[in-house]
């Protein structure tokens, strides 16, 4: 039997993912999801832009250290100096790489960059030599490719190629083609290049039509050897090509596709729970692999098929992508040595030994409420106290609520910030008003909130309330998560780690003209 061709994935969960409004990650928690990207065998793992802030710069450099397997990538414009802050915080990883990109396309290079296309060319093998003199892997984007023109973008991929890229990515930016004119696009290109066969052609589609997975598996029908997508299809505005789609895809239709990946599939459910959690994007009910209703069956016709033969109406087995991986995990007689070996077959580790002692102490008080706990409540009891030990956190100390009928709810709160106390009262139409109204009387944040949603983290009536709040202010917009078995907490925890957040300093956005 013919041996089929290897099928890159690269993740860029971590840095297109994040430029999803309000999804932004902090170091530690971009750390265990990579450490999760890692152990599922992902190939190439875009760990940020490092440039775009010290924050990112931290965060790739944290994960270029902790991640052996999976190759670890950072953007940068085609600009010697993001090059080079790329190259710096990629100095410990065990396999670099470094994406640089420049647009291509005549509506990007004539408004946005105010460019000649023979200034985009020149710009963009300069950038390649230059970062191939300080790594190894080098690959180039060819941005808003789907509308390039075809001519340039054949001399363009022929210079990089030459310059010493060895992959090159021809993105579907703005999610504008389809899959008989992206895989055609592809097949071209592959078909025209002189030096194609001195490269992998990748492909990196966003789902502004709905067509991500489907652009992306046309372009692997037609040559393209690496897709960049992300967990959950998170992204820019409609997000980038599921991973999860693009990996069950191949594997399920083995007899459409002339490739494998090396995914191990019984992370995909974990790691889809992990990433919503972390960002506060919830996954819809619908969503193909790994929303929650992606293999129930209501109907009694298809039940009683699944019954006589599974495969009447399943294409593929819950179980393999981690459905039911969501074992019971610790419970209330665990101790120490248990809770730290379920971390580390979790991947997570904590900055220091009093982190660690804190996160024990919050899981003894989470076993006493709560008989089982799950892999979900340690995911977010860590993010917990990670989020408690960030720089100038806000944290809640005490809180107190009084809701009667007939009465205005009224909160009590105590919150600390550089160690000291601030307590507050107020007054709201509801328990949650109340809570943010005290919380507001010692902040006074001039944040608009834009959405408040509450989430069970497993299943029944003791499960944790993981609550999520989005804040706005000055353009910027940024998620804060609290868990707790009590909402109101979990909403209290949640409003204060986002103001924690918004003070971060922003991020520079990869796609903002001025090259
Ligand atoms: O969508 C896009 O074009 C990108 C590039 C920077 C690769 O994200
Ligand atoms: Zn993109």
């Amino acid at each position: 039997m013919a041996t089929k061709d290897k099928l890159v994935i690269f993740d860029t969960t971590l840095r297109d993912g994040e430029q999803s409004p309000g999804a932004s990650m902090t170091k530690d928690e971009k750390l265990r999801i990579a450490k999760v990207l890692e152990k599922m065998h992902v190939d190439v793992i875009e760990a940020g832009f490092a440039v775009s802030s010290q924050g990112d710069f931290e965060a790739v450099k944290a994960i270029a250290n902790a991640v052996r397997d999976s190759r670890i990538c950072s953007l940068s414009r085609a600009m010697i100096g993001d090059i080079e802050r790329a190259a710096e915080a990629l100095k410990g990883a065990n396999a670099g790489r470094i994406h640089t990109f420049i647009a291509t396309s005549p509506i990007h290079m004539k408004y946005k960059l105010q460019m000649e296309p023979h200034q985009v060319l020149e710009q963009a093998v300069g950038a390649v030599k230059m970062a191939r003199d300080l790594i190894d892997d080098v690959e180039f984007s060819l941005e808003d490719a789907s509308r390039s023109d075809f001519e340039f973008m054949c001399r363009i991929t022929e210079a990089v190629i030459a310059a010493g890229a060895k992959t090159i990515n021809f993105p579907d930016t703005v999610g504008y083609s389809d899959p008989l004119e992206y895989g055609s696009i592809i097949h071209r290109l592959l078909n025209t290049v002189p030096n194609a066969d001195q490269a992998i052609f990748s492909v990196h589609c966003h789902n502004d039509l709905g067509l991500a997975v489907a652009n992306s598996l046309s372009a692997v029908q037609n040559g393209a050897r690496q897709v960049e997508c992300t967990i959950n299809g998170l992204g820019e505005r409609a997000g980038n090509a599921s991973l999860e789609e693009i990996v069950m895809a191949v594997r399920t239709r083995q007899d459409l596709f002339p490739v494998e990946t090396g995914i191990d599939i019984s992370h995909i459910v974990p790691v889809s729970r992990l990433v919503s959690s972390i960002t506060g994007f919830p996954v819809q009910p619908n969503k193909a692999i790994v929303g929650a209703n992606a293999f129930a069956h209501e109907s009694g016709i298809h039940q009683d098929g699944i019954l006589k033969f599974r495969e009447t109406y399943e294409i593929m087995r819950a179980e393999d992508v981690g459905w039911l991986a969501n074992k019971l995990s610790l419970g209330k007689l665990s101790g120490r040595a248990a809770f730290s070996a379920r971390l580390d077959e979790l991947g997570i580790s904590f900055s220091s030994k009093a982190d660690f002692n804190e996160a024990f102490i919050k899981f003894k008080e989470l076993a006493d409420k709560k008989r089982e706990i799950f892999d979900e409540d340690l995911q977010a009891l860590v993010s917990d106290v990670q989020m408690g030990a960030e720089d100038d956190a806000l944290t809640l100390v005490d809180l107190e609520v009084l809701s009667k009928s007939g009465q205005l709810p009224h909160s009590k709160i105590i919150i600390s910030y550089q160690n000291q106390e601030h307590s507050a009262e107020a007054s709201g139409d509801g328990a949650v008003d109340a809570i943010f109204n005290a919380i507001e009387k010692l902040i006074n944040s001039q944040t608009e909130l834009q959405l408040y949603s509450v989430n069970a983290v497993t299943q029944g009536t003791d499960s944790q309330g993981e609550v999520t709040v989005r804040l706005k202010k000055d353009g910027r917009i940024i998620n804060g998560q609290g868990a707790h078995t009590d909402i109101l907490f979990a909403s209290a925890k949640a409003y204060l780690n986002a103001l924690t957040l918004m003070r971060n300093p922003g991020r520079l956005h990869p796609q903002l003209g001025g090259i």
